[in-house]
């Protein structure tokens, strides 16, 4: 048990993906795991694990934005022992070369929030992802026949950008803005642990277009048998 995740020893997996939103960790684990079993219900931030292909993987909300993930990935890391954690989720493109539905394998994750300055003063730290992780996830991806892109998100805190700070992230390459992946690829450096970050494409933040419901939940799907296919090479 920890602070905040009530499994017992032992009940969740070497390898964990990471949902923003509690009740797409019990669709994922409801429709695509074997046998899943819910460990977690603290504040309805459901944990589940199960199997896929044979292999054991875990399914752990985190909710929305980068304090409530630091919070999941260290206990997953310190008081389960995790190796290797996927986020999973969406992102607001800002690149004129990415479609809606695209999906997009993060190398790095630059952001505009306080938690890197706590850590690091005014010396600078570049939050990248795991490269076996990127190398096995552009594999599949390619296998599966998928529009995916690989390069640098940006992670912020205002989902609500009111200052226009993906301008300027835009202006240097940054392919889309999201809320999570740099405190869980910081964690990961900090505790020597493989993380990683793939994220479909809801909005296009450059002209305003947004997928339907429809789209979203097709576009989840193939996200998560990528990250799922990912995932069990490291299980
Ligand atoms: N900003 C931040 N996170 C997001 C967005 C966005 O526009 N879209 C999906 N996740």
């Amino acid at each position: 048990m920890s602070t905040h995740i009530n499994a017992k020893e032992g009940q969740i997996a070497k390898t964990v993906l990471l949902p923003g939103d509690p009740l797409r960790a019990k669709f994922i684990a409801e429709n695509f795991l074997e046998d899943p079993i819910c460990y977690n219900q603290v504040r309805g931030m459901f944990g589940y694990t199960g199997k896929y292909q044979g292999k054991d993987i875990s399914i752990q909300a985190t909710g929305m934005g980068q304090p409530s993930i630091s919070i999941y990935v260290t206990e997953l890391i310190k008081d389960y022992n995790a190796e290797t954690l996927i986020r999973i989720g969406t992102c607001g493109s800002v690149s004129d070369k990415i479609n809606l539905k695209d999906v997009i394998i993060a190398q790095g994750a630059c952001s505009d929030s306080a938690l890197l300055n706590q850590r690091f003063g005014s010396m600078h730290f570049c939050p990248v992802a795991s490269y076996p992780l990127i190398k096995k996830a552009d594999e599949v991806a390619s296998l599966m026949n998928l529009n995916y892109h690989i390069g640098l998100v940006a992670t912020s805190d205002l989902f609500y950008d009111i200052n226009s700070n993906y301008k300027l992230w835009s202006r240097y390459g940054v392919l889309a803005i999201e809320m999570e992946c740099c405190e869980l690829f910081t964690l990961a450096a900090a505790y020597n642990k493989k993380a990683l970050g793939i994220l479909t494409v809801s909005d296009d933040i450059l002209t305003g277009k947004e997928t339907s419901a429809m789209e979203r939940e097709q576009s989840f799907t193939a996200m998560m048998e990528l990250a799922l296919k990912t995932a069990i090479n490291f299980s």
